[in-house]
């Protein structure tokens, strides 16, 4: 728990640069599961102004993100891939072939070939090592809403209200906001080796309570991550207000 998110975000950049720069020293990748929103952009910016300050390089770091809207065209406004790009990939030296992001474009008949894929190249860079987590007010991780269980993979999703409501700003009106999105499973998510969930703001305090202190169930899927072993939850103290 930290004063701020601003102290927190520094923190974790500080930590995620360190691991990879210690893989870099090893000759080996680092494989980074990344989330979009508002949680984790204070972090890719302390990552950008490591990368101009400090000589971070992003070589030797795969990506995959957490999720995409569905239907979404990258050039978007609020599309994902977009997101990505200005907030990371466009201000650092990743190589454009290391970066994967759910295809927001592709057939809804082919989304399950899609997952499939998604899933064998999570495998085929070694695993997922290090999962960076926003959490929803419904519970969700990538978009997993409530329903989603442990075992679940990466899929076609339907949005829950609460999530379209908290969207509707970025898309001018909850009408605008798509209806479904492809994001990886709890199973996948769980998979990663280390998992860091930032929370931020007194709205997210419920959640964490029931993210912390709640049974495991489908309901809040976020609640499965306390099966992991190497979980970090990160947290302002307004997001950490209700915990006992
Ligand atoms: C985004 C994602 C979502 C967000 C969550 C919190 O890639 O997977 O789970 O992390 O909706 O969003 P913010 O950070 O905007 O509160």
């Amino acid at each position: 728990i930290f004063p701020d998110s601003e102290a927190a975000s520094v923190q974790v950049a500080r930590e995620l640069a360190t691991f990879i720069r210690e893989r870099a020293a090893q000759g080996r990748s680092a494989v980074l599961g990344l989330a979009t929103g508002s949680s984790p952009t204070r972090v890719y910016e302390e990552l950008v102004r490591l990368h101009r300050q400090e000589g971070l390089s992003f070589r030797n770091v795969i990506s995959f993100n957490l999720d995409e809207y569905y239907p979404m065209a990258p050039d978007s406004l609020q599309s994902y891939v977009r997101f990505m790009h200005e907030y990371l990939f466009d201000h650092v030296d990743i190589a454009p072939g290391n970066i994967h992001i759910p295809d927001g474009t592709i057939a809804a008949d082919q989304v399950a070939d899609f997952g499939r894929h998604y899933e064998e190249q999570i495998r085929a860079a070694g695993g997922i090592d290090w999962q960076l987590l926003g959490i929803g007010r419904t519970g969700h991780i990538g978009f997993n809403e409530p329903g989603s269980g442990p075992a679940s993979r990466t899929r076609l999703i339907t949005l829950d209200h609460i999530t379209r409501t908290d969207a509707a700003s970025d898309f001018y009106g909850e009408e605008n906001v798509p209806r479904r999105a492809i994001t990886m499973g709890v199973g996948t998510i769980l998979e990663a080796r280390h998992v860091v969930l930032l929370a931020w703001g007194e709205g997210k305090a419920a959640v964490v309570k029931r993210l912390v202190e709640g049974e495991p169930t489908d309901s809040v899927p976020a609640t499965y991550l306390q099966h992991h072993p190497a979980v970090q939850v990160v947290l302002d103290e307004a997001a950490a207000a209700e915990l006992s």
